[in-house]
């Protein structure tokens, strides 16, 4: 199992429900990894296309976009954590705010996500956030600790995961809140729960080669979740950087 102390800094390519064959191809073709090999570049392409770039992966980790809560049986639709493993993934995104709002996703089915995951020894990458208006009536830390709170797990063999604060106002808008503020929030989070000490936490929402380098560059921020940029080769080579 990867150990997330080996790494220095992730930058996560959430690719969503985009690219190809081709584009997988041309991707791997024209981005370049990083020389510092303590940074780790996940991507996460469809499920569908999780085989083809586990296959072809070329020193990128592979990870997954969701997993279903149940281990197998009359879940029609579902991916287990099992067939992840088979193709050996070795992360997975839990409660993207697009599951949670679109799907209706709820805490205790995240929870239970991360713990599938968990003891499976793949490590989930559990995202929280606050919506436009939870800020603007003052209560992101309130909805930080509910969501910190309920979606994930308690186990003990815990550490070795990743949390991804994605603030959902920023997420495809070019909006970010100051880079004072997200080292505030990765602060409030880190120190919410003792426990979270060992887990990575990373940012995610509108990251772009401009603003990559403060945003992982802060004290607290330990790599980056990024979805619209991470589609475009030039501007996620310069996102992980050299
Ligand atoms: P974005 O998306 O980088 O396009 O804002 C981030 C995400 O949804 O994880």
């Amino acid at each position: 199992m990867i150990k997330l102390d080996n790494f220095s800094s992730f930058f996560v390519a959430n690719w969503k429900l985009n690219g190809n064959f081709q584009f997988i191809d041309q991707f791997i073709n024209n981005v370049s990894l990083p020389t510092d090999n303590s940074k780790c570049v996940v991507i996460c392409p469809t499920s569908i296309h999780l085989d083809y770039m586990s296959k072809n992966k070329n020193g990128f980790h592979v990870g997954a976009q969701n997993v279903s809560e149940y281990a197998e049986g009359a879940f029609t639709g579902e991916i287990s954590v099992h067939s992840l493993s088979d193709l050996n993934i070795s992360f997975c995104i839990v409660g993207h705010s697009e599951r949670r709002q679109i799907y209706r996703e709820k805490d205790k089915g995240i929870n239970l996500k991360s713990k599938r995951l968990i003891e499976n020894n793949v490590i989930p990458i559990i995202c929280i956030g606050e919506t436009l208006e939870h800020k603007e009536k003052g209560i992101t830390k309130e909805i930080l600790e509910e969501q910190l709170m309920h979606s994930i797990p308690s186990s003990s063999s815990f550490e070795n995961s990743i949390i991804a604060y994605e603030p959902i106002w920023a997420i495809g808008t070019g909006l970010t809140p100051t880079f004072e503020e997200i080292d505030e929030t990765h602060c409030f989070i880190r120190e919410y729960n003792e426990k979270f000490n060992k887990y990575k936490i990373l940012y995610g929402g509108s990251v772009k080669a401009s603003n990559a380098r403060e945003i992982t560059d802060l004290s607290n921020v330990d790599g980056a979740l990024i979805g619209g940029a991470s589609l475009k080769s030039e501007e996620f080579t310069k996102i992980i950087g050299d």
